[in-house]
């Protein structure tokens, strides 16, 4: 994968060589004197081009063209997400050809700076999408074609910081696919802190991994719980990125990383139980997030806690009944081992506490209920503090990785009460994913807090199935947001980027 912005006037579009050139085509495109604006004015007028998102028009070896491949895509509107979709569209028609190295132009869009910013950011992330693929255990893994991509605008210097966001959130996004979609003997809780610890190389990066010991040592007896099932050892991975001065308190995000997720005692049905793989898609997140962070080096800190570990049955595994202590002090009764991930989480927020952090997100396929809710469309957001919500829910829409804020209200904890221990892992089945945040939130008194919920956003199953990287968009905008604007000038590409991800 191989990114490119490039200064491209509509004439120079159309002689520059590669293998395909695809043209976005906005319904209020307006035609100039260079002859491609003409082709594709009459393409229009004759309706042999729609300029609805996602339609096509496509040419071989035309004369006065510097490309083999013409591709007009239609993006509608014109809008961050059309291009999105248009430049998707456009690719996924191109994947089929021996094409490697494409210019995406979009030369040919109308709109303000701060629009073609959005609109680049969008390009980039859909042949970020595009260029990946799941070889990893495959003995014969299809050749990868199409990696070379020439993003041509009018003016690059305008648009770069939106490239180069794009750029790191293609990179982190398809790190987190990667590591979702690995099969869960080869995505451990070991092999995922090997992951972790790579990144650790990256510059302002540091990672630290503990295991079982370090683990019992802190108290995590919740976290420690869920694992004793399984022959796999856990890993607690800590995640430190340092842009900022130490002083400056940081934005800690939390994973769920269950590896494989049988249900434990609580076994699930066989049906489907092959997609509890990407019950680590939270850890995924993490990784990815720090992925664009080293890319970026903006000036924060950010702190990313993994917990990883199995959720298996065995002889030794955690049994419905069982009271354990958790790293907070609080007992909790476990009434169903499926519900392990905030088994996990709640330490993991206990732990949170020692970095006094400005906010604290965790990540985690945690319910069906959520999938139940929402869908595969948006995220559930749940939060304690209005603002960080707000935040948030920008950051989703920003980012074309939107998710929804569900309520919290006291009420909905009733169902945790138990007579054994200070709180159960269940409620009853009615609002299932309110229910499981509200246990979190009692392990979240100490900073403003929230939690996304990615069982239904996390991976597509069926003929698509694999991991889709959100909400990775989400997280680096919320992160980027958070920037401090500095007391020294910046460059005003910087800066333009930094207000228009407040927004
Ligand atoms: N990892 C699952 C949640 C899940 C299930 C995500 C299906 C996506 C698709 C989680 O650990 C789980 O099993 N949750 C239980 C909780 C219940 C026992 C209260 C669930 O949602 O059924
Ligand atoms: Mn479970
Ligand atoms: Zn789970």
């Amino acid at each position: 994968m191989d990114f490119e912005l490039k200064t491209l006037s509509r004439p120079r579009s159309a002689s520059e060589k590669c293998d395909a050139l695809v043209v976005l085509v906005p319904a209020a495109m307006t035609a100039q004197a260079d002859a491609l604006s003409g082709l594709i004015a009459s393409a229009i007028k004759a309706k042999d081009l729609q300029t609805d998102c996602g339609k096509l028009l496509q040419a071989y070896r035309s004369p006065g063209l510097g490309a083999s491949r013409l591709v007009l895509a239609g993006v509608g509107s014109g809008s961050a997400k059309d291009v999105k979709a248009g430049v998707a569209a456009a690719l996924a028609a191109l994947k089929s050809s021996s094409a490697q190295r494409v210019i995406i132009s979009l030369s040919w869009l109308t709109g303000e700076p701060a629009e073609l910013l959005a609109q680049t950011q969008a390009a980039v992330l859909a042949c970020g999408q595009s260029a990946y693929s799941y070889r990893h255990t495959l003995s014969k893994p299809a050749p990868a074609r199409l990696h070379k991509f020439i993003i041509g605008v009018p003016a690059a210097d305008a648009v770069r910081s939106g490239f180069d966001h794009g750029v790191a959130v293609a990179l982190g996004v398809n790190l987190a696919r990667e590591w979702g979609n690995r099969p869960p003997n080869h995505a451990t809780p070991t092999l995922l802190a090997g992951a972790a610890r790579e990144l650790g190389k990256l510059p302002r990066m540091r990672v630290d991994v503990l295991g079982p010991r370090e683990v019992a040592r802190l108290g995590m007896g919740s976290f420690m719980a869920v694992a004793q099932g399984s022959e796999e050892p856990l890993r607690f991975i800590v995640l430190r990125y340092s842009g900022a001065a130490a002083s400056q308190a940081p934005v800690v995000l939390v994973g769920k990383g269950i590896t494989f997720d049988t249900g434990g005692i609580s076994i699930k049905p066989a049906a489907e139980m092959d997609e509890m793989k990407f019950d680590m898609c939270g850890a995924a997140s993490v990784l990815g997030t720090f992925r664009a962070l080293a890319e970026l080096q903006p000036r924060l800190n950010a702190v990313g806690l993994i917990a990883a570990c199995e959720n298996m049955p065995d002889g030794r595994a955690l049994k419905p009944g069982d009271v354990v202590r958790s790293m907070s002090g609080q007992t909790i009764e476990v009434l169903n081992t499926d519900a392990e991930g905030r088994l996990i989480l709640c330490d993991a927020l206990t732990y949170a506490e020692r970095f006094k952090p400005r906010a604290v997100v965790d990540i985690a396929t945690l319910t069906g209920a959520c999938v139940i809710a929402l869908g595969a469309v948006r995220s559930g957001l749940f939060a304690s503090d209005d603002a960080l919500a707000s935040a948030l829910q920008h950051a989703g829409e920003a980012a074309l990785d939107p998710c929804w804020r569900m309520p919290l209200d006291d009420e909905y904890a009733e169902g945790l009460k138990t007579h054994f221990a200070d709180v159960a892992n269940v409620a009853g089945r009615a609002a299932g994913s309110v229910t499981a945040a509200k246990f979190l939130q009692r392990f979240a008194t100490q900073f403003p807090w929230a939690h996304l919920d990615i069982a239904g956003t996390a991976w597509k199953g069926g003929a698509a199935k694999g991991a889709t990287g959100r909400p990775v968009g989400l997280l680096v905008q919320y992160l980027l947001s958070q920037v401090q604007p500095p007391a020294s000038p910046v460059k005003p590409a910087r800066r333009a980027a930094v207000r228009r991800s407040k927004a």
